[in-house]
């Protein structure tokens, strides 16, 4: 492990956020496979400690940084240790909750807690890895949204507008680093990959039981759901096409998902 690791690597350094299960935890073990160095950010620094350690153990670098994306301090903490391991050159932020319930008890408390990690976590994460990755004038930024963000989903108001508002951020913040890097050699590339159902823990971040059971029916109903390993790939095909290669969005539902 390389936590207060030095300059060790010539490879881009990928922030993965919410790499401490499901699709983080995929694309962290893809990544490294690969060769990339990774930090491992999230809240349950065991599971972190322990993805990083079978990283290790495979011959891959890996470093962890406990933190929560709403707070900015913690942000800035995992890009110190990416910094002292080379060059930040990826970051792919994927952490999010979905504490949906009906209308009629929903607390404002978990819009308000949907926006802060969805939205205003990522916001804080591309904020942060932008100074290095425009003075370089390379870098991937690789947005994790859903397919939530194009279709609306019932009872989920809150969360499919904080993945839309992903989708118009990376689509403005694409062109603006574009135009950064125009005739100057440099690639900035923005991407969102945009999931249907995915078989991980997401559904356990909703506290209203009959509405988790429900989407959990949902999700079950699905013969054959994704896995997080089929979007860890689709984040590798992208950070791994060629520099002039920009993909910007890519949906991806299981073959079976009718809506
Ligand atoms: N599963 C699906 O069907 C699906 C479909 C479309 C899009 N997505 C999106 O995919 C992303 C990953 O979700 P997943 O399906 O892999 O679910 P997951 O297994 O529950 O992973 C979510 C990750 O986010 C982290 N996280 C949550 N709040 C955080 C915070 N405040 N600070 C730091 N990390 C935080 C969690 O780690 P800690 O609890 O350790 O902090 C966890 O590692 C989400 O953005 C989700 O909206 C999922």
């Amino acid at each position: 492990m390389n936590a207060s690791g030095t300059n060790t690597s010539q490879s881009h350094i990928a922030l993965i956020t919410g790499a401490s299960s499901g699709i983080g935890q995929a694309t962290a073990r893809r990544l490294s496979r690969s060769g990339t160095p990774v930090v491992l950010m999230g809240r349950r620094q065991e599971r972190l400690d322990s993805l990083a350690r079978e990283i290790t153990s495979m011959g891959g670098q890996a470093s962890v940084s406990v933190g929560d994306v709403t707070r900015v301090d913690d942000v800035a903490a995992a890009v110190d240790v990416a910094g002292r391991m080379g060059h930040l050159g990826i970051l792919v932020a994927n952490a999010g909750i979905i504490p949906i319930e009906p209308l009629e008890d929903t607390e404002l408390e978990r819009w308000h807690r949907t926006i802060d990690t969805n939205l205003c976590g990522l916001v804080n994460c591309v904020h942060t890895v932008l100074p290095a990755m425009l003075q370089e004038k390379r870098g991937d930024i690789v947005l994790i949204s859903s397919v939530a963000g194009r279709q609306t989903f019932p009872e989920a108001s809150v969360y499919c507008a904080t993945k839309a508002a992903v989708n118009h951020f990376a689509d403005c913040l694409r062109v603006d680093l574009a135009k950064r890097c125009a005739k100057q050699g440099g690639h900035l590339r923005v991407s969102t990959v945009q999931p249907g159902i995915v078989q991980t823990e997401l559904l356990d971040s909703i506290e209203h039981e009959p509405t988790r059971e429900a989407a959990k029916a949902f999700t079950e109903s699905v013969e054959e759901p994704l896995l997080p390993e089929d979007i860890a790939e689709t984040v590798a095909w992208i950070i791994e096409s060629p520099p002039h290669v920009s993909i910007n969005d890519v949906v991806i539902r299981p073959t079976a998902m009718t809506r």
